[in-house]
């Protein structure tokens, strides 16, 4: 068994369960500041969180019987819960996607046969876990990209803010589980491991972007809209100040030989958020305070 030099204490991973988002009807359809093209690449996010949390759930799981570490197995567990969590709660915001008219069981559709009728049937379980580990890593550093900076959440409705700073806080709190099980247990080796952050990165991206022109399609959006829309919203997401260039340098760490997740040093949003829920058990306060904070 490896040992990594960490340069952060890893905090415990605490599955949180019933947390109320105010998910219940009057979110705004376009609620990240009436940008179309904004909230549906958020949309696009949440519809692929319940077959994905599910994929990533049953690769780790693959491994889970040959896991004597008990801290590790300890782990799993947390992180079985969280993602369930996860996948609920979206489950439950693509409701309102549903009752807005956008065909969430054909887009969940396209993933579960990418996921588990692709990936799942023709891949090795060692493939597999890898591109949990990988995946893990972009969730992992989605607080740098949506918290950082206040420009970014500025115009989004509070109740979806908070949905995604939860999602991205515990994100980080079990970042290192499938990678532990990948490095200490599957044993995959470093090529593997970059090559399936290479393939999901380029498979996330492409699925985003193809999953949000369907959705701004059935909104009505002529082709001509949408080209407009998608012009302004590539540079909104990959442009000098977009919103992954502030997470470049993290997601780059991941190549480096010998690289493990506890290396990362946390945004300090973290602490600010877990102690803000620690005191007021808010989750819309916790997102508040994230944002309030963010420079
Ligand atoms: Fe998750
Ligand atoms: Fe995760």
């Amino acid at each position: 068994m490896s040992v990594h030099p960490l340069s952060t204490t890893p905090p415990t991973i605490v599955p949180r369960e019933k947390l109320d988002f105010g998910l219940d009807g009057d979110i705004p359809k376009y609620w990240f500041g009436d940008d179309a093209f904004k909230t549906r690449y958020f949309d696009s996010m949440s519809t692929t969180f319940p077959e994905g949390e599910r994929y990533f759930i049953c690769c780790v799981r693959d491994f889970r019987d040959q896991v004597s570490d008990e801290r590790l197995r300890q782990e799993i567990k947390d992180f079985i819960r969280q993602e369930g969590q996860h996948g609920i709660v979206h489950s439950r915001f693509n409701d309102l996607l549903k009752a807005q008219g956008i065909d969430v069981d054909r887009l969940e559709g396209f993933t579960r046969t990418f996921l588990f009728d692709i990936m799942r049937r023709f891949f090795p379980r060692k493939h597999t876990l890898a591109t949990t580990a990988a995946c893990e890593h972009l969730t992992a550093i989605m607080a740098h990209s949506f918290f950082q900076r206040s420009d970014v959440m500025a115009s989004a409705d509070p109740r979806m803010m908070a949905l995604y700073a939860w999602h991205a806080m515990e994100e980080m709190e079990h970042k290192a589980v499938a990678f532990d099980v990948m490095q200490k247990v599957a044993k995959v080796g470093y090529l593997r491991r970059i090559y399936t952050l290479f393939e999901v990165t380029i498979a996330f991206n492409l699925q985003m972007l193809i999953y949000t022109n369907i959705m701004l399609k059935t909104d009505g959006h002529s082709l001509w809209a949408r080209t407009k829309m998608f012009a302004k919203g590539l540079w909104w997401l990959y442009g000098a100040r977009g919103l992954y260039m502030s997470n470049l340098k993290p997601y780059l760490r991941y190549y480096k030989p010998g690289f493990h997740p506890w290396q990362e040093t946390e945004p300090s949003c973290y602490q600010l958020w877990v102690d803000t829920f620690n005191r007021t058990g808010d989750p819309i306060a916790a997102g508040q305070a994230v944002y309030a904070a963010a420079a």
